[in-house]
C-alpha cells in the first residue's frame, strides 16, 4: 500500500529502515519540535524499537514512512482513538533535515489527511504544534487545518511545561 507523492512516496516502514532512520532521526533540530517520546539521541536501538512496533501494524496502515529514492527520510501518521472519540484521529509527521523546505511536508499532510478521513471514517483531525514551530503552522494552515486553541501548560518539554497550538481540520 503506498500514497504516492510528487518527489516521494509514503509506504509502510520496514525493518530495512533501521539505518536511514537513525541517519535522519538523531537530530535535536528534528526533536525539538517533537514531543519528549521521541528519543535524542536517536539510537540504533530507538530505531529497531520503532520498526518492531511498526512490524505488527496491519492495512489499513496509519504510519507510514516518507520514502525518498527509496530511503526512508522522515515519518508521518496518524492515531486513532477507539470508541465515541473514533471519528477523530491526531496526525504527526517529521522529516529528515536534509530534506525540509522542498514541500513534502506540505505535500505528505494533503495525503495523509485525504487518505485518513477516507480509509477511517474520521470527521475530524488535529495537530499539536509547539508556538517556537511556524513551519509546521504552516504545513497545517496550508491543509486546511484552522487555530483552535493554545494548550496552556499542556506537557513538559525537557522537563519544563510548555504550550501547544492545537489545529484542527473537520469536515
Ligand atoms: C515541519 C516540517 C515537517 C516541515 O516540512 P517541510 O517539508 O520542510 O515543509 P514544506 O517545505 O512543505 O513547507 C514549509 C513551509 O513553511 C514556510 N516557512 C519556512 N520557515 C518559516 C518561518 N520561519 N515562518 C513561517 N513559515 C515558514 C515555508 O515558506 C513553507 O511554506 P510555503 O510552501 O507556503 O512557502 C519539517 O521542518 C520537520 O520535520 N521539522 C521537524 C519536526 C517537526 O517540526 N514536525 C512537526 C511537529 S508539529
Amino acid at each position: 500500500m503506498e500514497l504516492p507523492g510528487s518527489s516521494f512516496t509514503l509506504r509502510p516502514w520496514r525493518w530495512e529502515d533501521a539505518e536511514p532512520l537513525l541517519f535522519h532521526a538523531d537530530n535535536p533540530r528534528v526533536a525539538a519540535n517533537l514531543g519528549d517520546l521521541f528519543p535524542s539521541p536517536y539510537t540504533l536501538a530507538d530505531a529497531h524499537e520503532w520498526l518492531r512496533a511498526r512490524a505488527a501494524d496491519i492495512p489499513p496502515y496509519a504510519m507510514f514512512a516518507i520514502d525518498v529514492d527509496g530511503n526512508a527520510v522522515g515519518g508521518i501518521g496518524v492515531i486513532l482513538n477507539e470508541g465515541p472519540k473514533r471519528i477523530a484521529a491526531e496526525l504527526g509527521y517529521w522529516i529528515g533535515e536534509t530534506y525540509w523546505g522542498r514541500g513534502i511536508g506540505s505535500e505528505a499532510v494533503r495525503l495523509v489527511r485525504d487518505y485518513a478521513f477516507e480509509t477511517f471514517a474520521l470527521r475530524r483531525i488535529e495537530a499539536r504544534v509547539y508556538p517556537w514551530n511556524p513551519k509546521s503552522v504552516q504545513v497545517l494552515k496550508k491543509n486546511g487545518f484552522v487555530f483552535e486553541t493554545r494548550l496552556r501548560n499542556i506537557q513538559l518539554k525537557g522537563g519544563v511545561p510548555v504550550d501547544m497550538l492545537l489545529y484542527a481540520v473537520v469536515r
